[in-house]
């Protein structure tokens, strides 16, 4: 046993096997004398009274997904598995939805993103390839899977007979909506081919899903697309194979990480995103009309018709990127659907506040606040990041006025860094999976205490407010992606992307999750809750 064990290592291992069973043996007198280095989480141990729902784990390198005791995980589906319809699972995956079939936690659809292909080209196809061929590939592996799963005979697997297994792509037709529609900012198409970089993205009220386009450049360079027909909001209809995916412009063209949707107090549809970019905004887009539940699918028209804001912190005010309202954007833009494509340079214009990565963002169903990602800004000497509450005056996602809290920082003494994606329970506790980039891990520097990126939890009230209890740790150089959860909170899906992210030579790669030969990005399903 590692004489460098901490008493919380130590009760972990007491619960996973034989190897924990020797180290049971012969390891106290060690146990207590890490402990005396690491008094921080020693206290945290003793304050644990048994509400917090697992067991915490400590920080490991291995090359698996390890969760606490009494918790394990099915692999669904990884890169180029079968999924139904003669599709194949893409590569990086990122958000998961789960939408229930009937109610069902145990039955549904799930859909999952699929950001970028990056050093996954090693495994993609061949060198030999000519370009033409390569970018056919990377295109199919890019945008979403809709995948029909079933938790049958102790174990979550696919449906592959299903009517809706679908691949959405870098090359399906997709509309755009809202003001940019048409738009001469956009070469005046009122629909574009495709979409890629899906990061993270949200649920809307009325079963779809919301998926995001981020770091699009590189690919629309190296694939001669048009740049301005990416960066959208992106909104499919898991239930209906035939329905084409809509682009709506209104909430806004830049590097969107996700969209967290809640209604204001007047029933206003509200939906909030971050630009993860270094020095980049945080948005709130605000629909003209309210929502009704009776209308179902028909709600999809409020994304077309509203304001895009963009937050100043300092003043607290949210400032409408809306060329009527703001005189100064006219300025530089004719139209609206021009500051909706340039929304980067149109915010900067009117002075919003620019961020250390402003990524995920999620409503807390308890207190109704939105809490706001920001993964880190290394040039800015912020190497780990911090978690914001936003308050918005009167409680109500509309007003057009808001404070902020700083809820929960990263760092070693919190025990988690480069917070990315969030989810609330029913309870109001935070999930938070982290981003350390790959190539800074498990190197002697800045991020060398939390080995392999993982996911924690994080009350948000009671005596461990704002505190982090490590779940899961993911396999080596991924990143544990999209959290989210079956209505009944017993499964947790996860998307592991990019294990293996720093392998130069295709033979010997540097992960082997999850079937021991190369790394493939995969969804999984916890259970144990
Ligand atoms: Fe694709 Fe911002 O993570
Ligand atoms: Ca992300
Ligand atoms: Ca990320």
């Amino acid at each position: 046993m590692d004489k460098k064990l901490s008493r919380r290592q130590f009760m972990t291992y007491l619960g996973v096997g034989t190897t924990a069973l020797v180290g049971a043996t012969t390891g106290i007198d060690r146990v207590a004398e890490a402990a005396s280095k690491v008094p921080e989480k020693v206290e945290a141990l003793h304050n644990w009274q048994g509400n917090i729902p697992f067991r915490p784990i400590e920080p490991t390198n291995q090359d698996d997904i390890i969760l606490p005791r009494g918790f394990k995980y099915d692999v669904i589906a990884a890169w180029g598995d079968d999924i139904g319809n003669g599709e194949k699972f893409g590569y990086n995956c990122d958000l998961t939805v789960y939408f229930p079939i009937q109610n069902s936690s145990h039955h549904g659809l799930l859909w999952v993103n699929h950001e970028y292909i990056g050093t996954g080209s090693l495994f993609l196809y061949p060198s030999s390839m000519t370009d033409e061929e390569k970018f056919k590939i990377e295109q199919y592996n890019l945008g979403g899977s809709i995948l029909e799963i079933k938790y049958e005979k102790g174990r979550w697997q696919l449906v592959k007979s299903s009517r809706y297994a679908r691949r959405i792509t870098a090359n399906t037709m997709i509309d755009l909506t809202g003001p940019a529609r048409g738009n001469h900012a956009v070469a005046g198409v009122t629909e574009v081919k495709g979409t890629y970089a899906n990061c993270s993205g949200g649920a809307t009220l009325w079963n779809t899903v919301l998926t995001c386009e981020e770091n699009f450049e590189e690919d629309a360079e190296r694939w001669g697309r048009n740049l301005t027909h990416y960066g959208w909001v992106v909104e499919v209809d898991p239930f209906n194979p035939k329905s084409k995916p809509k682009k709506h412009t209104s909430l806004g063209r830049f590097s969107h990480e996700n969209a967290a949707m809640t209604l204001s107090k007047g029933k206003r549809l509200v939906v909030y995103m971050g630009d993860d970019s270094n020095d980049q905004y945080f948005y709130k887009y605000v629909s003209d009309d309210t929502y009704q539940a009776r209308l179902g699918h028909q709600n999809s028209r409020l994304l077309e018709k509203g304001t895009l804001y963009v937050a100043d912190l300092e003043q607290g005010v949210w400032l409408p990127l809306d060329i009527n309202r703001s005189p100064k954007l006219k300025e530089k833009y004719k139209t609206q659907g021009e500051v909706l494509v340039h929304c980067r340079e149109a915010a900067k214009l009117l002075g919003a506040t620019p961020m250390d990565r402003p990524e995920d963002v999620e409503v807390n169903p308890v207190d109704g606040h939105a809490y706001l990602a920001l993964t880190n800004n290394t040039k800015h000497g912020n190497f780990y990041g911090q978690i914001l509450k936003i308050l918005e005056k009167n409680n109500d996602a509309a007003s057009e006025t808001f404070s902020f809290e700083v809820f929960a920082v990263g760092g070693p003494q919190s025990g988690f860094a480069c917070p990315d994606n969030l989810l609330f329970d029913r309870k109001g506790n935070l999930w938070v999976s982290c981003d350390i980039s790959s190539s800074k891990l498990n190197k002697d520097n800045a991020y060398k205490t939390f080995k392999n990126n993982g996911v924690f939890f994080i009350p948000t009230r009671g005596k461990h407010k704002g505190e982090a209890f490590q779940f899961a740790s993911g396999p080596r150089e991924c990143e544990m992606t999209g959290p989210w959860f079956t209505p009944d909170e017993k499964t947790l899906f996860l998307a592991v992307q990019h294990p293996g992210e720093e392998t130069t030579d295709p033979k010997n790669p540097t992960s082997r999750w999850p079937r021991r030969d190369i790394p493939r990005p995969a969804v999984v399903a916890i259970r144990g809750f």
